[in-house]
């Protein structure tokens, strides 16, 4: 394996803020230090790059198995590596679904030479039907880093209850998507002014509330953890705030269109704004803004979930959801840090140290001895979402057509080069 040094480049995780050299050798970081004197084989001039972590994204729908029309590992690996994501934690409604171990050892042997580092989640209940709990046993020795129904929700408190007890007991963190199907009844976009004035079914936001809340009583009841999925509401947002200053296990994540977009973009009639849970309103995305800035939100991620072109065409048939891979880390710079809100390092805690706290998976960071995955971004280059280029299977982006501020140029995993942007595109 030849050896890469990157020159003079910014180096932000955790621990670090500030200029260096990084070289790596078989697969690792082995020296971080300025001026470093050996020569690599690959020499990169980082002058102006800021490295971080690779990122990890803990909600991403890879469609594989049994859905490859939309995304599948190699394609998807492909988006992850473009927007400088090198870890991803699989939502488990795959066709089969993976409730079973079969299922699961399959798609992670494939998953174990993508080029990426894949992690799955088993269903919490036997083929995502919310009547019984699926095999936790069985899961976790074929290698499930966590547990989800994602996609649908669990309607059966008791049936959840016992979900997370048992996951508990076996050291397995449960991600939960909450919504509650009967007060959605049908709605496709956030209820509102915005869904009066287009005469559309709408979402209460009480489904997500209430089903937030349910979780957090959950979790404090039984002294067990629990971690809410893309939170949009405000309501959400204040329950998981006030469980947090009670003490209560509960994390979150929440997603760049919920901080930056609003359900007023629905008034294109575009399915790419579609998604579950919705966009929502100016209120909504300040309150995601402010729990980012107060440490509510613990994670940022995609919930990338790709459709093809043919089945967002109609607007109110369409199935939710948006590719956000190859977005996300541009999308959190504009809106975050370029804006000055919030430091680079949050930004790397929120993308790459808290989700992999919560997933109990190691969290290096860029160290003399860690595994050599790590990102060059041009923090300051502007560039238009074509979604046209993007290297997903589907193009169902929710940031079509907008300028944002920083891109990831160079993708390293494992010390070998796996993405480059065109200006770098020699190095590959
Ligand atoms: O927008 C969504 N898309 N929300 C979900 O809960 C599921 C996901 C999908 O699988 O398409
Ligand atoms: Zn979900
Ligand atoms: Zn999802």
């Amino acid at each position: 394996m030849r050896s890469l040094c990157i020159r003079n480049v910014r180096a932000v995780d955790a621990n670090r803020d500030g200029i260096c050299d990084i070289f790596m050798q078989e697969g690792r970081i082995a020296a971080i230090g300025t001026a470093i004197a050996a020569t690599a084989d690959i020499e990169i001039d980082g002058t102006g790059l800021t490295a971080m972590p690779g990122l990890f994204d803990m909600h991403v729908h890879f469609r594989d198995p049994g859905q490859t029309h939309k995304e599948d590992l190699q394609s998807g690996t492909a988006a992850a590596l473009a927007g400088g994501v090198t870890g991803v934690l699989c939502m488990p409604n795959t066709a089969p679904p993976m409730d079973n171990a079969d299922t699961v050892r399959e798609f992670l042997s494939r998953a174990a030479h993508c080029g990426i580092h894949v992690y799955q989640t088993g269903c919490l209940t036997q083929n995502m039907q919310g009547k019984a709990l699926a095999d936790y046993d069985a899961l976790q020795t074929a290698g499930v880093t966590a547990l989800s129904d994602d996609g649908k929700p669990v309607a059966d408190t008791a049936l959840m209850e016992q979900a997370m007890i048992q996951a508990a007991e076996r050291g397995i963190p449960v991600v939960s998507h909450c919504e509650d199907l009967n007060i959605i009844n049908g709605g496709i976009i956030n209820q509102g002014e915005i869904s009066v004035r287009l005469g559309v079914k709408g979402m209460d936001r009480t489904s997500e509330d209430s089903i937030t809340a349910r979780e957090i009583a959950l979790a404090k009841k039984n002294h067990v953890p629990i971690h809410i999925c893309h939170v949009s509401t405000r309501g959400s947002m204040d329950a998981i705030r006030r469980a947090k200053a009670e003490g209560v296990a509960v994390t979150c994540e929440t997603a760049p269109h919920y901080f930056m977009l609003t359900d007023e973009k629905l008034l294109s009639r575009d399915a790419n704004y579609r998604m579950n849970p919705p966009l929502r309103t100016a209120d909504d995305v300040k309150a995601m803004i402010e729990g980012i800035l107060d440490g509510t939100v613990d994670c940022i991620i995609t919930d990338h979930a790709p459709h093809a072109p043919h089945e967002k065409a109609d607007f109110i048939k369409a199935p939710n959801g948006v590719v956000g891979l190859e977005t996300s880390l541009a999308a959190t710079l504009t809106a975050l840090y370029h804006t000055g809100l919030v430091s680079l390092q949050r930004i790397v805690a929120m993308m790459y140290n808290r989700p992999r706290s919560i997933l109990h998976l190691p969290a290096a960071g860029i160290a003399e001895g860690a595994d050599a995955d790590l990102i060059l971004v041009d923090t300051e280059k502007e560039w238009v979402v074509d979604p046209t280029k993007l290297h997903s299977k589907s193009h169902n982006t929710a940031f079509q057509g907008m300028t944002l501020k920083g891109k990831n140029q160079i993708t390293i995993v494992g010390g070998v080069i796996r993405y480059a942007d065109d200006r770098f595109a020699a190095y590959l």
